[in-house]
């Protein structure tokens, strides 16, 4: 259904005491990857390796430097549920005008269908259906997060762009609107784009997971492959941090320092090289690029496996 190839986007700095105007903060390098239907791909990485930045760029909201975005077929509707349900929805408007927005939008619904719509899009979000003439302050975190999503659904679009939508909720909460996503999924034939920095989660969601660094995906997997055979240092770091997934498993047994690389001013050599224990004298020299190992559907950017 999607189709994203090379996506570029540098940010252009203002000039100050420490940058030239030329100065660009490098959020993505070169980002390739396809979406089928009804498929989830979880985008996983560290804050500030470009998650947020590759969404926008597909939603449309920020134009990429270079890349191309392709849709099949062509007609098919987007849309997106970012991490906090409260900024994200109007506090004066009434929950049924919200839920139904996109819909009027778009002209696929006309005002007095409104009521009706409404109620059937809460009852589809498991909100009781009488709540359309609430206002979002009256509503938890985890319901405001079940109206974007009704909001989002509410076009029937084939692909939503889910960027870190449970990490602003109670634990207890998460897994719930995890497991709406994933019904809804089901019901209505949607594909995601599913981005967290909790490796755990994208792997709960997700078809195939792609682990980004610094701009770059540096692997590429279904779940239990990447969970069962992690290729690049990085993903192992991820996986070693999570309590549940790393408590028996000695995934990784050196400890990663090291800061995330600077982006302004990107060396060539593996973005990685900084913070990776077992790095070689060409990972200094050449960017290893992201190819598929033994499995056609486990790729990864390493010199160690090329
Ligand atoms: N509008 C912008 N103008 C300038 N720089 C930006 C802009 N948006 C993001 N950046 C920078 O681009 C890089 C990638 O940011 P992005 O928001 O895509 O990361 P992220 O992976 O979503 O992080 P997080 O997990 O914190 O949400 C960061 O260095 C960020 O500071
Ligand atoms: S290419 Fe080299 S530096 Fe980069 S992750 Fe692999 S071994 Fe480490
Ligand atoms: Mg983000």
């Amino acid at each position: 259904m999607l189709t994203v190839k090379d996506l570029v986007k540098h940010y252009p700095l203002k000039a100050g005491r420490f940058s030239t105007s030329a100065d660009k903060i490098h959020a993505l390098n070169g980002v390739s990857f396809t979406l089928g239907k009804k498929q989830t791909l979880g985008i996983v990485g560290e804050s500030g390796c470009g998650k947020s930045t590759l969404a926008k760029t597909i939603l449309g909201i920020q134009n990429p430097d270079s890349g191309s975005i392709t849709l099949e077929p062509k007609e098919t509707k987007m849309q997106y549920i970012f991490q906090d349900p409260y900024l994200s929805l109007n506090p004066k408007m009434q929950v049924k005008d919200i839920i139904t927005e996109p819909l009027l939008a778009a002209k696929m619904i006309t005002k007095s269908e409104i009521p009706d719509e409404a109620e059937h899009l809460l009852e589809l979000v498991g909100l009781p259906k009488d709540w359309g003439s609430k206002y979002p302050h009256e509503f938890s975190g985890g319901q405001r997060q079940r109206i974007c999503i009704g909001r989002a659904i509410s076009s029937r679009p084939g692909i939503v762009i889910c960027d870190e939508p449970v990490s602003s909720l109670d634990v207890s909460i998460q897994s719930q609107i995890l497991n709406l996503l994933l019904e809804l999924q089901d019901k209505l034939e949607i594909s995601y784009i599913f981005i967290a920095h909790n490796i755990a989660v994208v792997l709960y969601m997700s078809d195939t997971v792609s682990v980004m660094y610094a701009g770059y995906i540096v692997e590429s997997a279904p779940p239990q492959e990447l969970y069962a055979n992690p290729m690049h240092p990085y993903t192992k770091l991820l996986l070693s941090v999570v309590p549940e997934i790393g408590k028996n498993k000695r995934i990784f047994e050196q400890k990663i320092t090291g800061e995330v690389p600077d982006l302004i001013h990107m060396e060539a050599g593996c973005p990685f090289y900084s913070r990776c224990p077992v790095h070689k004298e060409i990972c200094r020299k050449a960017n290893p690029q992201l190819k598929p190992g033994e499995k056609n559907d486990h790729s990864c950017a390493c010199w160690l496996y090329q």
